[in-house]
């Protein structure tokens, strides 16, 4: 069932916040590369294709309902972090907007009684809780190292190793 106009554009947003996603993973990606830590880096920017893949389910969910996905403007990431740690926490602060977003999104959803869309969202909000505990995860990790150097390098090598997450077939 074709999804209401109000419903579309709540679509059309959450398909630009999951592009400026991408965005914001792949800067800070840049900025962990030049901090040299590459395994870091190849994490962020994993979950930078990652992101594209996210709002690709959203594009196509909105196709398989005869309705007009639009990309909007995406705003630029400016990273002001300086550090591998302030780094992560930016990516951590982003996913917890996404998650919000995303719970805005399944209220309205059932506010329209729109039953269509409860498996893609569901799927989103397991994906959110998945993704909000690992970068959280991570952040408390670098915390620990305190700086360390030896103890970043071995965080770095360990991410640098991590298998591929397998969401996007779920
Ligand atoms: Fe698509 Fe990491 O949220």
């Amino acid at each position: 069932m074709k999804l209401s106009a109000k419903l579309e554009k709540a679509f059309n947003d959450q398909i630009t916040l999951e592009f400026e996603a991408s965005l914001v993973y792949r800067q800070l990606a840049i900025e962990v590369e030049l901090l040299d830590l590459p395994g870091m880096a190849a994490w962020l920017r994993h979950q930078a294709d990652e992101e594209i893949a996210h709002a690709n389910k959203f594009i196509d969910h909105l196709l398989d309902r005869d309705n007009r996905p639009v990309i909007g403007d995406v705003p630029a990431f400016k990273s002001t972090a300086k550090t591998v740690l302030e780094c992560f926490q930016a990516a951590l602060e982003h996913e917890q907007r996404v998650s919000e977003a995303i719970r805005g999104l399944y209220r309205q959803t059932e506010q329209a009684g729109d039953l269509d869309s409860r498996p893609l969202l569901n799927w989103f909000l397991s994906e959110q809780l998945e993704e909000e505990s690992t970068v959280n995860e991570i952040v408390g990790r670098i915390d620990l190292t305190n700086g360390d150097g030896p103890g970043l390098l071995r965080l770095d090598a360990e991410l640098a190793g991590r298998p591929l997450r397998t969401t996007e077939n779920a």
